[in-house]
């Protein structure tokens, strides 16, 4: 088994004329926090979305666990084991907790296809497992007591929470997170980082998006900086910090912030 479980190669696109990623290429290791930082438009959703098949790139090649992925569909490139989760939380407002975690595994999930007694049967079992599935996915995104909650009135925090949890309906072995921490109160931080540990600890391999600098210096094991669609570095987190490239380009950001 390969010790890496992505391979980004030479990834490029384009967006009309916009150079939104230029020959962009990484490996992300079995079972690291892999992030990746840069300002405002750098690219980095544009890399999670060529990812996961929803939009194609220019040119360049996606391998997942050595499969060449690009030109797959988003849902079966979750069949294959890629989890997501979207800048701007997407979740089953009107539904419950539980009901989103059912709906999140109908949308990786393979159903039987024939109608015999046999499918039938194993289509309940299997919706029982479902199910059973939904109540431990709760349990472990920490929102055991929200299960019958509607997702519309939980907390931010918490909505973001469940949408890791839907993220991980299909048991997926690479989770990618956009910005999880975007506009969750700081008490509510800790326990999103937390969760991001604890599927870290379950044996995924987690690829994450996060402009929180001091969140992302401790939690990750390797950093890819992104400036304008290009490569900075890739390196340990010390190091990243301290490279004069990522320094520039985010002071360069925050000037542009204050106008
Ligand atoms: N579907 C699209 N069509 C046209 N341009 C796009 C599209 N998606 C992204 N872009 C442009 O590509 C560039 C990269 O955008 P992207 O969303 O990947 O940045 P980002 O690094 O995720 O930024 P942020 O930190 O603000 O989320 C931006 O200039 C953006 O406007
Ligand atoms: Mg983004």
């Amino acid at each position: 088994m390969d010790e890496y479980i992505l391979e980004v190669r030479n990834l490029t696109k384009y967006f009309g004329g916009l150079k939104a990623i230029d020959n962009v290429s990484f490996k992300i290791n079995r079972g690291e926090i892999y992030s990746i930082i840069g300002p405002n438009g750098a690219g980095k959703t544009t890399l999670f979305n060529m990812i996961t098949g929803f939009i194609p790139p220019t040119e360049g090649e996606i391998f997942f666990q050595g499969q060449k992925i690009n030109g797959l569909k988003p849902y079966q490139i979750a069949r294959l084991g890629i989890g997501r989760t979207f800048q701007l939380t997407t979740l089953f407002m009107q539904n419950t907790v539980l009901e989103n975690l059912l709906i999140g595994q109908k949308q990786t999930r393979e159903f039987p296809v024939f109608h015999s007694i046999m499918s039938v049967k194993r289509r309940r079992v299997s919706q029982s497992e479902a199910v059973e599935r939904a109540h431990a996915v709760a349990e472990f995104i920490g929102l055991g007591t929200f299960k019958n909650t509607m997702a519309a009135i939980l907390p931010h925090g918490a909505q973001k929470q469940l949408s890791i949890g839907l993220a991980l309906s299909g048991d997926p072995d690479l989770i990618l997170l956009d910005e999880p921490l975007g506009g969750v109160d700081m008490d509510e931080i800790d326990m999103i980082i937390e969760l991001i540990k604890k599927i870290r600890d379950e044996g995924k391999t987690i690829c994450l998006i996060e402009h929180k600098m001091r969140v992302v210096m401790n939690i990750s094991d390797r950093i890819l900086a992104l400036s304008y669609g290009k490569k900075l570095v890739e390196d340990l987190p010390e190091v990243v910090a301290s490279n004069e490239d990522v320094i520039a380009s985010y002071l360069g950001d925050r000037y542009a912030a204050r106008g």
